[in-house]
This record gives structure tokens, sequence and C-alpha cells, in this order.
């Protein structure tokens, strides 16, 4: 039996620098080798000895990597002889590794709601989580109540062990179902069962379960255009059709959604703040929105993300509030109302639906951590998440305030469509200004505009971009603009008087 004379070995290199302990590094060094067959299958290794020796490190090191090769069956021990490689190896050799670069890389095999999903999703590596100037999606983080959080959060710690650390029940924690119930019923005008309410790891996760439970794929759903990306995502990667709907003042165009495909199975819609448009759908839309679905035997998702934070004395009412004929199935999220990482939303399943969407939440979801839902329950009955949120109602509407005035430095050129709720708002660009220019060069001076278009599904011939004013205190606001009236793209721009409807 041949014996490895060692040039290969000591190849392998050892990095005295790195983090990971050098008998790791050995072990994966000898590994690849082996998987490689950069040491032939049958072949003796050296002694451990001038092994060590060789590649310069200890011998209970050598004899360590070695071990734990023996123990996988890549390496065999054998009495009196010494080590070998293991023979399997020749009968079933590993395939040479791929390349990092990918080149040798198959087209991986996708569904082919994903391959044709895949043009919807732009290359994206974060979700908005940085407090800049106009960053769409994130609440006004430095007003949150930290230290009631931690006083709950580390009684409920303090809790009984499995309580708190088995498995939750699969539809959410009881309490939390309780105090969502009395909100929505309390707030929103909207009479609930707690046992309708699922709790769910955000919206965007509802979204993903209502497709999936839902949808086949060719079927038709309304969408607003331009409407939320999120929701968006989620229907296209289940394969369903999507409509794009238009929206005007009173919100989506039901006439528009008949004329393009009446047979519709679900329709999607923002209707206490339309994402991104701002405006609230009006009641004989809402009506008609109803209607449209009875007849087509349709279900509406209704996505009220922010209609808590309205700068008037009265809230917008919910779809949901009128909906006699159990077709509504709305979603709700935490995200804005206290923050985005604690990944908790819910839905208020119609009565008909919810053993389905119960069997289905135990069966692929498994529930969310229980901690976040035992704590938001808490905050809630304690009356904190009414008072924040009534808090919030006034900083937004300050912020929304800052916006307008410092915005008007821009007329002709970023003019602010009215909004009445939420924390973002439209600026319309003037004559010659192109979204995506004015975006990458804000983006440079760390300022984020969100173009229009991103948010549409086919052209509507406005350009815009949505500016969030939530997450930055009124002189950030102010700096913005500042930065942006410094913009090439801007100053270059003939400022056109317009007036804004509202
Ligand atoms: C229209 C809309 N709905 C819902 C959400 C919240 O999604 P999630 O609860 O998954 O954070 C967002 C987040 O930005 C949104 O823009």
């Amino acid at each position: 039996m041949k014996t490895h004379g060692g040039a290969l070995l000591s190849s392998i290199h050892i990095d005295r620098g790195s983090n990971r302990n050098i008998s790791v590094q050995l072990y994966m060094g000898l590994k690849d080798l082996l998987l490689t067959q950069g040491i032939k299958p049958g072949e003796r290794l050296p002694a451990s000895r001038t092994l060590a020796a060789e590649i310069g490190v200890s011998r209970t090191t050598v004899v360590d990597a070695i071990d734990r090769l023996i123990s996988e069956g890549l390496l065999e021990a054998r009495v009196g002889s010494g080590t070998y490689v293991s023979d399997t190896l020749s009968k079933r050799p590993p395939k040479p590794a791929r390349s990092p670069a990918g080149s040798a890389v198959a087209e991986p095999r996708l569904s082919h709601a994903a391959y044709h999903a895949d043009r919807f999703f732009t290359p994206r590596d974060w979700l908005p989580h940085r407090a800049q100037p106009f960053i769409t999606a994130l609440p006004a983080l430095d007003r949150f109540p930290m230290a009631h959080w931690s006083r709950i959060s580390s009684r409920h710690w303090r809790g009984g062990r499995e309580e708190v650390m088995g498995y939750g029940h699969p539809f959410g924690h009881q309490g939390l179902r309780e105090a969502i119930a009395t909100h929505l019923n309390a707030v929103r005008g909207i009479r609930s069962d707690p046992d309708q309410i699922l709790i769910v790891g955000g919206a965007q996760q509802a979204f993903f379960l209502i497709a999936s439970l839902l949808l086949n794929p060719g079927e038709h759903v309304w969408f607003e255009n331009p409407g939320a990306v999120g929701a968006r995502n989620a229907f296209v990667a289940a394969g369903a059709d999507l409509v794009p709907v238009a929206v005007d003042a009173e919100g989506l165009s039901v006439e528009d959604g008949m004329q393009r495909a009446p047979h519709f199975r679900l329709a999607f819609v923002t209707p206490s703040h339309q994402q991104p448009l701002g405006h609230v759908m009006s009641l004989s839309r809402r009506l008609a929105l109803l209607q449209a679905a009875e007849e087509a035997d349709a279900l509406i998702v209704e996505d009220d993300y922010d209609g808590e934070f309205y700068f008037g004395d009265k809230p917008p009412p919910p779809l949901k509030s009128i909906d006699t004929q159990e077709r509504v199935i709305y979603v709700g999220t935490f995200s804005k109302t206290l923050f985005p990482s604690l990944r908790l939303g819910f839905v208020l399943v119609p009565r008909g639906l919810v053993d389905v969407f119960a069997r289905v939440s135990a069966y692929w979801l498994s529930g969310v951590p229980t901690a976040n839902q035992a704590i938001v329950a808490d905050f809630m009955n304690e009356g904190l998440f009414a008072t924040h949120i009534r808090a919030m109602r006034q900083v937004y509407r300050a912020r929304h305030g800052a916006l307008v005035t410092a915005f008007s430095a821009l007329a002709g050129r970023i003019d602010i469509a009215p909004t009445a709720s939420g924390f973002h708002a439209i600026g319309v660009l003037g004559p010659g200004l192109d979204e995506h220019e004015i975006a990458a060069q804000a983006a440079k001076r760390g300022v984020i505009l969100a173009p229009l278009s991103r948010y549409c599904l086919e052209p509507i011939g406005q350009r815009a971009v949505a500016l969030g004013f939530g997450a930055v205190g009124e002189d950030r606001i102010r700096q913005g603009v500042e930065a942006l009236a410094e913009l090439p793209a801007l100053q270059e721009a003939e400022p056109v008087l317009r007036a804004m409807a509202g």
C-alpha cells in the first residue's frame, strides 16, 4: 500500500490569526483534500508525528482532526498498520466543488410561480431600519416608551418556565387575542371575537398565508395601482394573476376593476390610508367594493397598516366595520403602532374561514414567539398602547406639519399632496424631473426618496416620490429638505405652480 509523501498535506494552510481553532482548520483542510481526491482512496496517511512536523502544529491537534475524520468514515484506522483514506470514496467520488463565483452552478429549478415572480423581486438587501429623512415604513422609534417595555418584558421572563419557554398556542397568545379584539371594537369600530383573531409574524406573513390558502395560480386579484409592495409580492409568489386597478381620490376604482376582471377571486385594498397615495376610500366606494365581491363571490383583504394615526378628530373607518357578509379579511400590524422588529401582526378571519385558518396555522406556521405576544398583551391591558398611539398622533401631526412647511421651499418642483393620516406623504414632481434620478442624487446625501413607480404594476403617468416623515424629528426633516434643495436635478428644474387638491 502506497504511503502519501506529504507534499499535498503540507499545502494545508493554517491561519494562526483566525478565530477558528487550529484543530478545526486542520480537519477542514484534510477533509477538502479527501473529498477532492487530493489524497487518493486507499492511500496511507503519514504518521501523526510526521504530519504534525510538516504542517507545523502539535501532535494532539493532528490526532484530534484525524479522529474526527475517522468517526465520519472518511479515514480508516487499521490496527498495527496506520490510517488510510476510505475506499468508499472511490466508489462514488464526490463531484468537483462548485466555483464560488457560481460559473459552474446550474440554474436552480424553481416552481413556475417563483420563476415568474422573480421579475418583481428587485434586488434589495435591506428593509427600512435606519432613521433617515424621508425613509418610509419606520415609526418614531425615538419616542417609543422603552422603560415601560423593559419593565413588562423582565416581568414576563420571571413567569412560569413552561409557559414562558414552551411552544405557544399556534393561533396566538390568548391574552393578546382578547386585547386585540377589545381594541378593534373600541378604536376601529370592528366587532370581533378573540377566536377569530390569528396572531402572525407581521402583516407580510398574513399576506403569504392568505395567498397560499385562498388562491390558485392564475386567479385574478384586484390590486391597487399604485399599491403595497409587500402584499403584491405575496400574491405574485402564489402565482396569482394581479390585475392593476386604478386609484383616485376616493380609493380603488371598482368600475375599473369590473372592466378589467369582473370574475376576480380576491381584492387587496388599503381603505384607511391608500398605500402609497394616502387617500381614504369613500363610503360609496366601500359599498361598491363589498357589492362587487358579493357578485363575484370574492374575498377582500383589508390592510389597515397605519389607520390609527389620523390627524383630524375621527379615525378613517375600516371597510371591515361595514362588512355584514363576512367577506373582508382584516389584517393589522404592530410594526407601525409599536416597532417593526417585533414581527407581530394579526388577521381577523371571517367566521366561515376560522377553522381552515386555524388548522393551517397550526400545521404550517407553528406560531410566533410567545414573549413578544405576552408583552404586547400586557402593554395593551395596562393602557400603555392606547397612550402611546395618542402621543404618536400628536408627533406625526407635528412632523407632517414640519414636512409641509419645509417643502414649501421647493414648491413647483416637489409639491406635497394632502394626506390626513399615517406617516408618509406623496411629493409630486414638477415637469421634467425624473423620480429615479432625484432619488439617486438624494441617496448620496443621506436622504431617502421612494419613487412612485416602485409601487406600480403598470405605469400611471404621474411622477412622484413617497416621503416618510415619522422616523425623524422636525429638525432633521428641515435638514432633509435643505439637502434636497442642493440636488443638481432640482436646481436645474423650473418651478411650476400647481394647485394641490384637498
Ligand atoms: C402597506 C403596508 N402594510 C403592512 C406593512 C407592515 O408589514 P409587517 O407587519 O410585515 O411589518 C407595511 C410595512 O411597511 C406596509 O407598507
